[in-house]
């Protein structure tokens, strides 16, 4: 191995494995070289209805675009989840809930998770929900949640998952552009101590839908908050489920019907509905889920996530419930209380897996000791991280104190629209490197390309695209195929482009560089420039506005936003507090920006375009580094720019 600090297998995994280093390449070997029969064995780890004949039908080229796995094949998705583990496994614990004060925990088994399921289908049904029908979900991690996706996979609905921490705003365009007519929420959520009214958020959300008139908004009273109540509108969802039967049979579903849409940022305008489908998805995640964390059945498997992210769909939900697993679902911060909580509720729940983003790291790292100090965690065999490239250090850190210097860390990169992981060490395969998210999980075939589109060999560094299909991979942007072919498949002919940025190594292992697009990530929150610039200039005061990223110490990235003012407005404090809750109401708390600098002029070409290169390096205070600014329309502003920011350092 070239790089310095390695960490092979330790010895206490080796032999206990499901894979091993040679498992692991003859199995990517074999995997890609039949990947079709790679799949077709692999399709089977699901319960299937109707067995699918067809295992691929997918294409990349621009003009025409599919992608079907299993097409065939019918299924239901919360029937692989729960129906098929009762008979063995009714009893074992299916979800160990964590509340956010400590003490508060609950354990469902797939028995109850079962039974809860089904009533609240059921409940659905009674309110005219039908297969296809979009149900947007706004939800605290409360156990609710989980039910409730699942209610609507059991019953063919399409679940769109709005994270609760989006403001009314932003869940409103979400709703608009799925057309949907049921909202499914809390009347309060809790988190950190703190509690948010994600019921008036609802209710001012129905209120700016111009595109879908919401028929019902169903209610878990959570809380003791009191909330405005709409007769005929409003439900109660301790009601609804009442009077329901345990026994709601699961819908036949195809598998390539629609399972999921899940929002995320892009380069450019609004953000996209990500959509997955049943059958590939299923498969995928469980396959993942299963090798990546070497999963055995009576773990206890933490993804410190939220169910409004991938995420959380994929590995505390899907991947998870599939594999009849235990999986953690922890409703508060994981510096609430104080900096002890995740390695207090590993030692108190006898925690084996942890998965956690880079973000809540480096967040804890800054703390020192503290952490971990009075801990035992020996119950921990595995760490993972998701979400954003972990700096070295911080995977030292990780290593350290959580690890005890014994658990392995499997860095993972995917992306919403992979639906599961692609690039990944396995627990007992794999020589870590830290900052390496090290080979492509079976049947992924990765590449590095130039910016015309050459594939690069050996040792390189380029933009990192996947060059054949996989089954988790999103099927299409939810009513705008267009869309999802000049965003994904136009870049580059023929190959799926990422968007990010890689290096190989001379041992073949990948390094996430970060985005080569205008897409940002804030502690692991993924938010496209082009977004928070349009919310910008919708606030009356502002004429023009452009934003980057720059670099921060805790969240990965931190929102750096220059704004023009319309002529006479006074640029001044009291400014930057309204456009800084502009954006706050606008997208919600994670688009706070770090820094709002006041721009005379921006930097521009002669054709009118903004050259945030020039943007990123004046927020970096990389002045010497601006490179060729001859070519812009105006290079004095460049001028005044650098002595604006000087002011404000
Ligand atoms: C973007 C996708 C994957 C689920 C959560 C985020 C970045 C993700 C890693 C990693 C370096 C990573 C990429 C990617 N990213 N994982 N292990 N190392 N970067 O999903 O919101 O769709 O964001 O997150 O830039 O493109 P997402």
């Amino acid at each position: 191995m070239s790089e310095e600090s390695v960490y092979p297998v330790p010895a206490a995994y080796a032999g206990h494995t499901l894979m091993n280093e040679t498992g692991y390449f003859e199995l990517y070997n074999r995997s890609v070289e039949d990947n079709e029969g790679f799949w077709r064995e692999q399709g089977r780890r699901l319960d299937w209805i109707k067995p699918y004949t067809r295992v691929k039908d997918t294409s990349f080229a621009r003009d025409d675009l599919h992608i079907r796995w299993y097409q065939d094949g019918t299924l239901n998705v919360a029937a692989n989840c729960l129906d098929r583990h009762l008979a063995e496994h009714g009893d074992s614990t299916a979800i160990l809930w964590v509340g956010d004060e400590p003490g508060v925990s609950r354990e469902i088994s797939y028995r109850e998770l079962h039974r809860d399921v089904c009533r609240f289908a059921n409940g659905l049904k009674s309110l005219g929900v039908r297969k296809g029908d979009v149900v947007t979900i706004y939800m605290p991690m409360i156990p609710e949640a989980a039910v409730a996706m699942l209610a609507c996979a059991r019953i063919g609905a399409v679940h769109s998952v709005v994270f609760a921490g989006f403001s009314p705003e932003a869940l409103a365009g979400r709703m608009d552009d799925g057309r949907s007519r049921t909202v499914i929420t809390a009347n309060a959520g809790v988190r950190g101590g703190r509690s948010t009214a994600l019921k008036d958020n609802v209710d001012r959300a129905v209120d700016l839908c111009r595109e879908t008139s919401v028929e019902q908004v169903v209610v878990v009273n959570y809380t003791s908050d009191k909330v405005r109540w709409h007769d005929g509108r409003d439900c109660d969802y301790g009601e609804l489920v009442a009077g329901q039967s345990d026994d709601c049979p699961a819908e036949e579903m195809n598998a390539e019907d629609p399972l999921f849409i899940l929002y995320t940022s892009g380069s450019t305008g609004k953000p996209k509905g990500v959509l997955h489908t049943g059958g590939g998805y299923l498969t995928y995640v469980s396959l993942t889920h299963e090798y990546v964390f070497d999963y055995r059945r009576g773990e206890r498997y933490w993804c410190a996530a939220d169910i409004g992210w991938v995420t959380g769909h994929s590995y505390i939900i899907y991947g998870p419930l599939a594999n009849g697993a235990t999986t953690v679902m922890y409703e508060g911060v994981p510096n609430y209380p104080d900096v002890t909580r995740v390695a207090q509720i590993i030692d108190e729940h006898q925690i084996e897996i942890l998965y956690i983003a880079p973000t809540a790291i480096r967040a804890l790292m800054a703390e020192g000791d503290k952490p971990t100090a009075g801990a035992s965690l020996e119950s921990l065999r595995l760490l993972g991280t998701v979400g954003e490239p972990i700096n070295p250090q911080a995977w030292q850190w990780y290593h350290q104190s959580f690890g005890r210097g014994r658990c392995p860390i499997v860095d993972t990169w995917w992306q919403t629209e992979t639906g599961g992981a692609m690039l990944t060490p396995l627990p007992g395969a794999t020589t870590l490197k830290p900052g390496s998210a090290t080979r492509p999980f079976f049947g992924v075939r990765p590449a590095l390309v130039d910016n015309e589109g050459n594939i690069l060999e050996g040792a390189a560094e380029g933009n990192l695209v996947l060059l054949d299909s996989w089954p988790g991979q999103m099927r299409t942007v939810f009513g705008d195929h267009q869309r999802f072919v000049d965003t994904y498949f136009s870049t580059f002919d023929g190959m799926y482009f990422s968007g990010d940025g890689a290096r190989r190594d001379a041992d073949g292992y990948y390094w996430i560089t970060g985005r080569v697009d205008d897409v940002l990530n804030v502690s692991g929150h993924r938010m496209g420039t082009a977004e928070l610039e349009s919310a910008l200039v919708a606030h009356e005061a502002v004429a023009e506005a452009a934003v980057v990223g720059v670099p921060h110490e805790l969240k990965g990235q931190g929102i750096y936003v220059y704004v023009t003012l319309n002529s006479g407005l006074e640029p001044g404090e009291a400014m930057r507090r309204e456009l800084r809750n502009w954006l706050r109401n606008e997208i919600g708390p994670i688009a706070t920006p770090e820094v709002i600098q006041w721009a005379a002029g921006l930097p521009k070409t002669r054709s009118g375009k903004i050259m945030r290169r020039i943007l990123r390096k004046i927020a970096a205070d990389e002045y010497d580094q601006l490179g060729d600014i001859s070519t812009l329309a105006d290079p004095s502003v460049v001028q005044q720019l650098i002595d604006e920011r000087a002011s404000l350092a």
